[in-house]
């Protein structure tokens, strides 16, 4: 029921096939963090990679993190590309109930993601049309920073709000450590980055998490 999302954000992108096909039997989904270098002080990668990715890798779940401006804009063309879920910020859009009503029509999931400062209960009104809500537990932009902990006690407020059909994912510092912390406050899904690709060991790492998770 625990899922792990890995972001590609801080993999060898000169040997990016290669780096997802070492750890894609271990992980549930592969999260894939678009920069506009607007939304978010950085710049990533976008609809040609994904939509590569995705011929290459047919059957891994595309868990597609837009950290752009105006995704009302852009969201149909990152579904088309070939997103199992799309997720954007509420804070980068007037019409996130028009974006969510939309993809869901596509037949795809759909999550809003939430700054660390931005209120939990801003949900309130678009609650029944999300199947998941990304809480970043760092400012978006970068991998490999530091969670932040008063973020445990927002998941919480999350779950209390949303209750238990919406999934509940955590990007941003996640490790062995950070992701009991997050699980117990309600977390379920759990993007993890620098730990994994970083790693000399990227698949015994992944077993860690999981047997972290177990614990
Ligand atoms: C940050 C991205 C994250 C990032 C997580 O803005 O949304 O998905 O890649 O990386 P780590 O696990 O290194 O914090
Ligand atoms: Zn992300």
């Amino acid at each position: 029921m625990y899922k792990l999302s890995a972001s590609i954000l801080n993999a060898n992108f000169a040997r990016l096939g290669d780096e997802i096909r070492e750890v894609e039997d271990l992980i549930d989904e592969l999260h894939l963090d678009v920069m506009d270098g607007h939304y978010v002080d950085n710049i990533s990668f976008g609809l040609p990679v994904i939509g590569t990715l995705r011929k290459e890798f047919s059957s891994l779940v595309f868990d597609t993190h837009l950290m752009i401006s105006h995704p009302e804009r852009y969201w149909e063309e990152f579904i088309e590309a070939g997103s199992d879920i799309l997720v954007f910020h509420l804070e980068a859009t007037p019409k996130a109930f028009l974006i969510l009503q939309r993809i869901k029509e596509k037949g795809r999931l759909a999550g809003i993601s939430l700054n660390p400062a931005t209120d939990v209960r801003l949900l309130e009104p678009v609650k029944d049309l999300l199947d998941r809500v990304l809480i970043m537990t760092v400012e978006p932009g970068f991998g490999g920073q530091r969670f932040l902990t008063p973020m445990l006690r927002k998941i919480e407020q999350a779950r209390e709000i949303l209750g238990d059909r919406v999934d509940i994912e955590v990007d941003g510092g996640i490790n062995p450590t950070t992701i009991v912390e997050a699980r117990s406050a309600g977390a379920t899904t759990f993007v993890v980055g620098s730990s994994i690709f970083q790693s000399e060991d990227k698949r015994g790492e992944i077993l860690r998490l999981r047997e972290a998770l177990a614990t």
